[in-house]
């Protein structure tokens, strides 16, 4: 199989792009997510799948809630700030209007289409993002929305290569 096919049919699927973040002990996370999709219908569950390159994947392996924010066509600044920078050396958050769901897991007030779930597991298979399988809390969404997908920001540069991960080892 060539690693091009493989990226050619995944772009082609054109996933929507969300926000998760998480929280531990007042640290707050979030990045950009493609990859994640519902899990079960019975009991609601929600999969992310995590690189473990970034600053969120390092607060998770601690953190119980996760908030999914789905994004809008309109919030390419968030999914800009999310997505390039690193919660190693910026405050995402800062500036931004963010309550907070349980544990203090934040909920960003642009976002009125999202969920909180609990995480049930942690799935480490030895590739380089891990998946979080966690119980849907709530889930709120006030009207129809069209998604921002992952055709829209092919642009943006993530904040981390996959080469800055831990090897295993390492
Ligand atoms: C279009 C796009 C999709 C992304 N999808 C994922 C993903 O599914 N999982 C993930 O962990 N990171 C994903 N990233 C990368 C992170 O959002 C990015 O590296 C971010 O800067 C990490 O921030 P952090 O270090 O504060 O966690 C994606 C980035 C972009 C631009």
């Amino acid at each position: 199989m060539s690693d091009d096919a493989f990226g050619e049919l995944m772009s082609s699927l054109n996933p929507p792009l969300v926000v998760v973040t998480t929280a531990v002990a007042r640290k707050r996370a979030g990045c950009l997510v493609g990859f994640h999709t519902q899990s079960s219908i019975d009991p609601s569950r929600y999969s992310i799948w995590l690189s473990k390159a970034n600053y969120t994947y390092r607060l998770a392996v601690q953190s119980r809630y996760f908030a999914v924010h789905f994004l809008q066509r309109a919030d390419m600044q968030l999914a800009e700030r999310f997505g390039t920078l690193s919660g190693n050396d910026t405050d995402k958050f800062q500036d931004l209007d963010v309550g907070a769901g349980p544990d203090g897991v934040p909920l960003l007030s642009a976002c009125p289409h999202r969920l909180v779930a609990r995480r049930t597991a942690l799935l480490d298979e030895g590739g380089d993002h891990v998946c979080v399988v966690a119980d849907v809390v709530f889930a709120e969404s006030p009207a129809e929305f069209e998604p921002l997908r992952l055709s829209q920001a092919e642009q943006l540069d993530p904040g981390h290569g996959n080469e800055e991960r831990q090897q295993p080892g390492g």
